[in-house]
């Protein structure tokens, strides 16, 4: 039912944050969200899309460390379907954001409302962010966990800017404000969610 390539991504993204969450918040948030994706849900119609800045994935990927396989490997997988995604533009409040935000950051989702898989339990997706930008401050329902895949800088609330090198996560309670800016790279992180 689930289509051979979204398999095999799902399965990279579970090996590469099983390996990587060390907090227990994030841990217990990813044992919810991967055994939901055990069952698959309905294929979406949506059309597939690029946007502008999509062209600093294949820098981002040829960036990853031979020694990281589970990441080159979870990276491996998402490239062979990011031609089946629909990257979009965020839409509404962009308080915070820096000046040409807009063309220079996309997301797309891999499960989720909006996702390749249609499901409102569990959303999995990615944020990518040209060089130099910042991404507006946001906020949503559910908890999330990160999963860095190039190296950024992540904040909560008012606190102060936290860097988070590739391969680590980073644990956003319920609700909470939060933001993410790049440094002179761009900057790629899958986020995992359970309604
Ligand atoms: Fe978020």
């Amino acid at each position: 039912m689930r289509i051979q390539a979204l398999e095999e991504l799902l399965g990279a993204a579970r090996t590469a944050y099983y390996g990587r969450a060390r907090d227990q918040k994030s841990i217990s948030l990813l044992e919810q969200v991967f055994d939901a994706l055990e069952t698959p849900a309905p294929q979406s119609q949506f059309e597939s899309g690029r946007l502008p800045v999509c062209r600093y994935l294949s820098d981002i990927s040829l960036s990853l460390d031979s020694d990281d396989s589970d990441l080159r490997q979870l990276m491996r997988a998402f490239m062979a379907i990011e031609p089946a995604l629909q990257w979009r533009r965020r839409q509404g409040d962009c308080t915070g954001a820096s000046e040409g935000f807009s063309e220079n950051h996309a997301n797309a989702m891999l499960v989720g409302p909006e996702g390749l898989e249609l499901r409102e339990d569990v959303w999995l997706g990615v944020s990518l962010v040209g060089p130099n930008v910042r991404y507006p401050d946001h906020r949503h329902l559910p908890e999330e966990t990160y999963l860095v895949m190039s190296p950024g800088d992540f904040r909560q609330g008012r606190n102060e800017w936290v860097h988070v090198a590739n391969g680590e996560t980073f644990y956003n309670p319920k609700s909470i404000v939060h933001a993410m800016r790049s440094s002179d790279r761009p900057l790629l992180v899958f986020w995992a969610l359970k309604e």
